[in-house]
């Protein structure tokens, strides 16, 4: 197809004369079949909903596909409307557009749906299982247009994809404002989305799936090297032993994090192709099916301080009760398999194959349980066995602890899990507190060497802050120096050209204006994206995530998040979005993001230190309010350095004291 006919293609939005059906096309991952959960009437109601974006002489052909669609997939994904055209980030000027910040997002958008990034590009999910882009083809295709028509006067409005409208605005208002699985609290089951979702009125938009910022397996390999970094910090050691298991979507990061991190590492996967999978990306260096050879090959690495990658193919419990009997040192433990979904297929249990187990759930899932349990139980044994000798466990976030403890295991100190989870212990006190996040840009050219030239920008940013910064965060700079110095070679890139780093308010809007300056300069060719995940310091209330580290009893409301959203809107974003649900779950987590397009001008330069002051200073004086140390020291820090930003500071009372005057008045 030419440039000419991909662009006539988005100007056309929904083709007035339908195209031929299109065939499920067996090249690519597709989407499992959701449940199916409307009754007789929704079903209906499911099929005129969909047809509202067709003219009514097309009603009853398309009725006949969608009620087929419905009925085989539990959801109406339209595949005859998906573009012909190749999906994938183009040079921001391939776009048809009346402005450059619609142009981006156009990008932005074709980057979470092109094959080399989403999980399932046809049904428009980008990670997670559910991260959909849009609920359907003809919500793409109407977004498309809308965004190729309008000026930067106008703001295009998505409700969790639908395209609600172009309303005029002005040039400072955000392009698009984006929310997805917005609920009236009371209707946020997972059953629930499962329904409204069959309904075609609501979508889980995952954190940067539906907010078109998903960068590829980039962000978790930095997200994991940090957490893997600190927790070698605290075993002291040159060379730490790192043990863990999961090779899958974002567990695969694991290995590929352990060798920039600088350990030694071993994961274990049960699924012989998953573990081959990553081992042939290049992401693991050795696979070994057999324990003894892997405990000879693990003193040898630790003998000769190497920096190496090790996967056992195999059970994780038998890998943990086998170091435990060998009275290998372990410094560091962890798990992600993924006991999100602990009975239909996140938790292998030991002592069955992995066929026979994935016949068991089905044929016996009262057997499978019980046996998932009994793994669980034996896991902690003998996590218990090497913490008592000295390794530093972590929860990595996946429910490993809570199931795990409604398995019996011996797993709790009074009402606490014995073991902390990663929030808890790294991310939140040592990154997020400090305002600490995930920064990402992307060069929207789609040139490898303005990537280049950012990169070594950003560098040079890190290191001068580095020279001056207070104690308190020469860590989180080293860290992410570290990274910066080797992203290039670690050629991370798929898709778009992004990078991420961990920066805070002060990192991100130095990075950002430098950046600026050079397109300004023309030593960056085209304009940059700037976003974040929403894993985030602000972006996110989520209180057994992002917000674990709060402990004051707001983990549970979503304030922070909400205000971001609103307070990056009408500080200069270009996009923003405000998402139920992200990866611990439907009704479990808030998460808000924004996206901004810097193009060398004043005009971008007065938005980014704006809209970046907030985004981060919002979320630390949360932090700091609850009473949490971090939190406290960066925001007065930022207080001196920014005199019109006045935060309310607590007064921290003695619990000794309180607690004293209510044993005594009881
Ligand atoms: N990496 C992060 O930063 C992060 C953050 C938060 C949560 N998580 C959580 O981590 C979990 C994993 O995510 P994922 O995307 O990799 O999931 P995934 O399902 O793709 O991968 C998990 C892997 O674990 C393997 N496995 C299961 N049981 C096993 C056993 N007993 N022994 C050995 N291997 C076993 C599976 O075969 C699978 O390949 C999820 O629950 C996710 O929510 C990760």
């Amino acid at each position: 197809m030419t440039l000419q006919e991909f662009q006539a293609d988005i100007r056309a939005g929904i083709p007035s004369v339908l195209p031929a059906p299109k065939p499920l096309d067996e090249s690519v991952s597709h989407a499992p079949r959701r449940k199916s959960i409307l009754s007789h009437d929704e079903k209906v109601l499911a099929v005129q909903n969909a047809l509202r974006y067709f003219p009514r002489e097309q009603h009853e052909e398309l009725a006949r596909e969608f009620a087929e669609e419905l009925a085989q997939y539990g959801r109406i994904y339209m595949y005859r409307l998906r573009p012909s055209y190749a999906m994938y980030a183009r040079p921001i000027e391939e776009y048809p557009a009346r402005c450059r910040q619609a142009a981006a997002i156009m990008l932005m958008i074709n980057n979470n749906l092109d094959n080399a990034v989403a999980q399932h590009p046809h049904e428009l999910i980008t990670y997670g299982g559910n991260g959909a882009v849009f609920q359907n083809w003809a919500q793409y295709r109407l977004t498309m247009k809308y965004l190729s028509e309008m000026s930067d006067e106008q703001t295009l409005v998505l409700y969790s994809g639908h395209p609600l409208g172009l309303f005029p605005s002005h040039k400072d208002a955000p392009r698009v404002v984006v929310t997805n699985g917005m609920m009236i609290p009371n209707y946020s089951k997972p059953d629930d989305w499962e329904r409204f979702n069959a309904l075609g009125v609501t979508q889980y938009g995952q954190m940067t799936a539906g907010s078109f910022m998903y960068i590829g397996p980039q962000g978790i390999v930095h997200g994991t090297t940090i957490t893997v970094l600190n927790a070698a910090r605290k075993s002291g050691k040159k060379r730490s032993l790192f043990v863990t298991a999961g090779l899958g979507g974002m567990s695969g990061a694991q290995p590929k994090a352990g060798n920039i991190a600088g350990v030694v590492s071993v994961t274990a996967e049960i699924n012989p192709s998953a573990a081959e999978k990553r081992h042939s990306q290049g992401w693991v260096d050795e696979l070994h099916y057999s324990l003894d050879e892997l405990m000879l090959r693990i003193r040898e690495a630790q003998h000769n301080e190497e920096v190496v990658s090790l996967a056992f193919v195999g059970n994780v419990v038998d890998l943990w009760e086998r170091l435990a009997e060998e009275e290998i040192e372990v410094d560091l433990g962890s798990d992600q398999t993924s006991l999100h979904n602990p009975w239909a297929g996140g938790y292998y249990p030991v002592g069955v194959s992995f066929e026979e187990a994935n016949s068991l759930m089905a044929s016996d899932p009262e057997r499978f349980r019980e046996l998932v349990q009994e793994s669980l139980r034996r896991q902690i044994r003998a996590i218990n066995r090497l913490a008592d000798r000295g390794m530093y466990f972590f929860d990595y976030g996946n429910a490993f602890l809570l199931e795990a403890s409604r398995a019996g295991a011996d797993v709790m100190e009074g009402d606490k899990f014995r073991y902390p989870s990663y929030v808890q212990d790294i991310m939140g006190p040592m990154f997020f507190d400090y305002g600490f996040g995930p920064f990402r840009w992307v060069c929207t050219s789609g040139k490898a060497e303005d990537l280049a030239k950012s990169d070594e920008i950003a560098l040079a940013v890190l290191r001068k802050l580095r020279e001056t910064a207070p104690q308190e965060i020469c860590g989180q700079l080293d860290d992410n120096i570290h990274w910066i110095e080797q992203a290039g070679a670690n050629n991370l890139v798929v898709g778009s050209k992004a990078r991420i780093l961990y920066a805070d308010s002060e990192g991100r809007i130095e990075i950002a204006r430098a950046l600026n300056d050079a397109i300004a300069r023309g030593e960056i060719s085209a304009p940059i994206v700037l976003g974040r995940d929403h894993h985030d310091v602000s972006g996110t209330d989520s209180p057994y995530r992002e917000t674990s580290n709060i402990y004051d009893g707001s983990q549970f409301t979503a304030d922070m998040a909400t205000h971001n959203v609103i307070g990056d809107a009408m500080r200069g974003a270009t996009w923003v979005s405000l998402h139920n649900g992200g990866g611990v779950g439907w009704g479990e987590v808030i998460n808000g993001g924004f996206g901004l397009v810097i193009d060398g001008t004043d005009d971008a330069r007065r938005r980014l230190e704006k809209m970046l002051l907030w985004d981060v200073n919002n979320g630390i004086a949360r932090r700091s309010w609850a009473r949490n140390e971090g939190a406290i020291f960066a925001i007065e820090r930022e207080m001196e350095r920014t005199p019109t930003l006045r935060v309310t500071l607590p007064n921290v009372a003695d619990r000794d004291m309180i607690e004293k005057i209510i044993n005594y008045s009881i």
